[in-house]
């Protein structure tokens, strides 16, 4: 990957911007994107939703797995990454994001989540009694697995999407700095 452009690979809790973050990115940056949830849809031919009631998280889960392996494996040219909130919370994808590319983690607080999220009907883990608390629990479990993920975080609670991606190319551009072409580090 050396002196190549790598993959940015949005990851965070349900609700936290990726896949608008990412489309603005991908039109910023010229870089193709594409959300992991729409190509597991569009392999199994059913929604998420309908997967987790006919088949169980189990076999959703291991969708995601095998699909990141895959990603890793492919020559394409760079590409934006969004992926399903819960994708970093098993152990197996964990260096299978690193390895994807360079791993941007939206952070947002439970009631952001739960004030966009509210009468969301096709996110599976939020069809329950009190989503808040189910939020709130889902990201105090996760919060360890986005860290160990994420090489730059942003705070998404209180910004626009245009906001949030003016932020993140501000930091890769620093980062790129730091480590400029050809210098060692990969740019972004
Ligand atoms: C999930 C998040 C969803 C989707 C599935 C499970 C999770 O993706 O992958 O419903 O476990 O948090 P988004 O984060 O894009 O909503």
């Amino acid at each position: 990957m050396k002196g190549e452009k790598r993959n940015l690979v949005l990851i965070g809790f349900m609700g936290s911007g990726k896949t608008t973050v990412g489309r603005k990115l991908s039109y910023r940056l010229r870089m193709p994107m594409e959300d992991t949830d729409r190509l597991i849809e569009q392999r199994e031919k059913k929604s998420i939703r309908q997967m987790f009631d006919e088949e169980g998280e189990r076999f959703f889960r291991a969708c995601e797995t095998k699909l990141l392996r895959e990603l890793t494996q492919r020559a394409a040219g760079p590409r934006i990454y969004s992926v399903g909130g819960g994708t970093p919370a098993e152990p197996a994808n964990r260096p299978l994001l690193k390895e994807l590319g360079t791993v941007i983690w939206l952070r947002v607080r439970p009631d952001t989540v739960y004030r966009r999220l509210r009468g969301d009907t096709v996110r599976p883990l939020l069809q329950c009694p009190d989503p808040l608390e189910r939020i709130r629990s889902l990201m105090e479990e996760r919060g360890q697995a986005y860290r160990a993920c994420a090489d730059v975080t942003v705070d998404a609670d209180d910004m626009s999407a245009a906001q949030i991606t003016e932020q993140i190319l501000r930091i890769l551009d620093a980062k790129n700095k730091e480590a400029p072409f050809g210098g060692g580090e990969a740019p972004f």
